[in-house]
């Protein structure tokens, strides 16, 4: 598209056709708006959650696949293993009343017995692309379109997630059909020895309620399975003097990825997927923005094309 109105035009006119969206607090969302716009696009980036924020929650009446939940590693019984572990523990991360300690708790051990299965049984690097090749998994309307808006404006977007980074790269590889240059990944990162099996996981696991530990890291290069950097500057103060924020995520705990950073201004733009009644009320207090029934990222384009 040609210019900023083109952009913004479609967006709204894709606005339009959906009823999505809760603001509690109109007049603080517009300060921040108005703050942000002041100091235009150098001070400006993006930070989003993968699972269920970038990709869709329902895909044609079925629930949109994870980048955990789409592996298939040649070994069916450790699919079920991983399979039984997921109908165990998600109900517990989505469910409103378990508190958080206790749920850190269950989440730490969800993420290191899934890890543990993926290397006992012996996912390799080609059972990836094929799993990414065959998932149900998109991406939400109009992400390509944010993302290429921004990175026409040198705006970096890091996808912060609890998910696999390697099978987001191939996710993004597969389902765009083309790399924004602008776009960092971090997550759970794999070690695979020399014949592609996987070995071991790098650092340490960041799972959906530990997220604001790991926000420091982020600034780190990351290198994908070449060992090229995915374009973003290796310079940690890029990132770092970037402190107007816009935060996507579908999950309160997503709050803290951008903990790590001295942020002046932050608009939180929340995806509210399931559990909507026991939910609303939380997440309209937590996030700016919240956005109902598996909206399109159209909202959030028209939002960043009134920033810069
Ligand atoms: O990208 P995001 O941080 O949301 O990724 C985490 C998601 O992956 C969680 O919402 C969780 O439901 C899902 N998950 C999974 N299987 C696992 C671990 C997490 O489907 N073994």
């Amino acid at each position: 598209w040609c210019c900023k109105n083109c952009y913004r035009t479609a967006a709204r006119i894709e606005m339009a056709k959906a009823d999505s969206l809760v603001i509690l607090d109109k007049d603080s969302l517009e300060k921040k708006k108005t703050a942000i716009c002041n100091t235009g696009s150098k001070k400006l980036q993006v930070i989003a959650d993968f699972d269920a924020t970038l990709t869709r929650y329902w895909i044609n009446g079925q629930r949109g696949q994870t980048s955990h939940g789409l592996l298939q590693q040649e070994n069916p019984e450790y699919d079920d293993k991983r399979q039984k572990l997921y109908e165990y523990y998600h109900p517990l991360e989505i469910c409103p009343t378990i508190s958080i300690e206790e749920k850190t708790k269950l989440m730490e051990e969800w993420w290191e017995k899934s890890h543990a299965l993926l290397i006992e049984g012996g996912l390799t690097y080609s059972a990836i692309k094929m799993s990414v090749s065959n998932a149900l998994i998109a991406f939400r309307e109009g992400v390509v379109e944010l993302f290429e808006y921004l990175e026409e404006r040198d705006v970096p977007v890091l996808i912060f997630s609890a998910g696999l980074a390697d099978i987001i790269e191939e996710v993004l590889k597969q389902k765009l059909h083309r790399s924004f240059k602008n776009v960092k990944i971090i997550s759970n990162r794999m070690t695979f020895d020399t014949d592609g099996r996987l070995v071991s996981f790098k650092g340490k696991t960041i799972h959906v309620l530990n997220k604001n530990e790991h926000a420091l890291d982020m600034a780190a290069p990351i290198h994908d399975q070449s060992g090229v950097s995915n374009g973003l500057t290796d310079d940690n103060a890029s990132v770092k003097t970037r402190t107007n924020v816009i935060l996507l995520g579908d999950h309160i705990g997503d709050l803290g990825m951008s903990d790590g950073l001295k942020y002046e201004n932050r608009i939180a733009v929340g995806f509210l997927n399931d559990n909507i009644d026991k939910s609303l009320a939380s997440y309209q207090k937590a996030f700016d923005v919240v956005y109902l029934n598996d909206a399109p990222m159209w909202g959030v384009l028209d939002l960043v094309s009134d920033l810069c």
